[in-house]
């Protein structure tokens, strides 16, 4: 009876659904959301601007944009006793594995989020997500330096207050630097929504089931740790050093990644959707020469970056598969430019990606669909007498 059924490893030709929020044209190298291109997000919007385009479907006008900014702000703080939870966590614990306990924490404190016999509160659950990402993912790198934690402050912008409670000390004045925020801002408008990626498909499976916002969030967070999503952008820095403190020869790694026995890829390269640049790694390299002369930081990496990527892209191996850049191939080079240490990198992707999976699980849940539930082909024995545990 498994006529009925293909498998489709990965889901490489399956869709799971209709969607009215990103398009993505793999082999143009296209990327919009809700039908306005990323270059002219990146370059002319603010990233909450982007998340209200992505949740609510359109652009605010002026008055939409600064109420949606107020709510924002005035839930940035956290609940004291998130405090306990977090402090649990030992110092070196990986700041994606903190941030999904908290995520899914967060439903503990607003129980009203998955009680369906009270209100609605989704919209001020939104609120919340995306008001308190910001100052846990702060939180995570001040343990880790040992250093005390700040409030959000009120007057500062999205980006200007994350990067006060990511660098502020209570023994000097901290200035934020509106470049620094400004290429932020870009950032996080590249990482908002990129379609049914493995993250926003566990959002919606977990969605599914009706189970709640912070949870489904909590698991989206776990899948884009992984090192073949998310987790990328993170081994792309790794990888860059390794190649650079063994002599920067770029051709070596290309051909032990070409290597199938050697288990090692270039992280950074590679797409299921782009089979041509992907259009934010574009937009990204620019940023970053443009970020790194401002800023007046020379980083000898970005050179290896920009060696590895010309010497595969001449590489048949990756020319025939297709292989380019993709977005965590150069994102790692500004965050660090920027002060962030390489193990917050996913997060910045995930602070970047959570209004993409909210505007997703929204979506979901509008459209009214069914738990999902995909089915198998079964390989394993067939019946079996039960044999006593003496006798076997
Ligand atoms: C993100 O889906 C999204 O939209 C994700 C994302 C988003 O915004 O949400 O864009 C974010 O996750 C970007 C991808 C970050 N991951 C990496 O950079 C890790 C390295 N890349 C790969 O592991 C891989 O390219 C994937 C995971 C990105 C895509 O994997 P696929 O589509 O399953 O492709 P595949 O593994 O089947 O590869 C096809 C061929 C294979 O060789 P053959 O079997 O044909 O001989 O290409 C080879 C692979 O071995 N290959 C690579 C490679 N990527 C693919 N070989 C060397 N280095 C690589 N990076």
């Amino acid at each position: 009876k498994t006529g009925y059924i293909t498998i489709d490893e990965g889901f490489k030709n399956t869709g799971s659904t209709t969607s009215d929020i990103t398009f993505l044209d793999g082999e143009e190298g296209i990327l919009r959301y809700r039908g306005y291109s990323i270059e002219d997000l990146a370059d002319k919007a603010d990233f909450l601007e982007v998340a209200y385009l992505l949740i609510y479907g359109e652009l605010p006008t002026a008055a939409e944009y600064d109420v949606f900014v107020a709510k924002i702000t005035k839930h940035t703080m956290v609940n004291e006793d998130m405090r306990k939870i977090f402090d649990g966590f030992p110092v070196n614990a990986h700041p994606m594995g903190i941030m999904s306990a908290l995520a899914s924490a967060m439903s503990g404190f607003y129980p009203d989020s998955f009680d369906d016999k009270k209100p609605d509160n989704t919209e001020l659950h939104i609120i919340r997500l995306l008001a308190k990402f910001p100052t846990l993912a702060t939180w995570c790198y001040k343990k880790s330096q040992g250093h005390p934690i700040n409030y959000p402050k009120n007057e500062l912008d999205y980006c200007s207050n994350f990067l006060h409670m990511m660098f502020a000390l209570p023994v000097e004045n901290y200035k934020v630097d509106p470049k620094v925020s400004s290429a932020l801002n870009k950032l996080l408008i590249l990482h908002a929504d990129h379609e049914q990626n493995c993250s926003t498909s566990t959002v919606r499976l977990v969605g599914s089931s009706k189970a709640n916002i912070y949870s489904s969030i909590s698991a989206g967070i776990s899948a884009l740790w992984g090192p073949l999503h998310g987790g990328a952008n993170q081994e792309v820095i790794e990888m860059l050093e390794e190649i650079r403190n063994d002599g920067g020869d770029v051709q070596k790694y290309i051909d032990k990644a070409k290597d199938k026995n050697s288990g090692f890829r270039l992280f950074g390269f590679g797409h299921r959707v782009y089979k041509n640049f992907d259009p934010r790694a574009k937009i990204i390299k620019k940023a970053a020469d443009d970020v790194l002369s401002l800023l007046g930081v020379n980083d000898p990496v970005l050179e290896i970056a920009k060696g590895l990527e010309e010497a595969a892209l001449k590489d048949e191996y990756f020319v025939s598969r297709k292989l380019y850049p993709n977005v965590d191939f150069y994102s790692g080079i500004i965050y660090r430019a920027l002060g962030i240490p390489t193990n917050m990198f996913t997060v910045m992707f995930a602070i970047g990606r959570l209004p993409g999976w909210i505007a997703q699980w929204l979506e979901l849940r509008d459209q009214k669909q069914a738990i999902g539930r995909p089915r198998q082909i079964y390989t394993g024995p067939t019946i079996k007498d039960f044999v006593e545990k003496s006798k076997r």
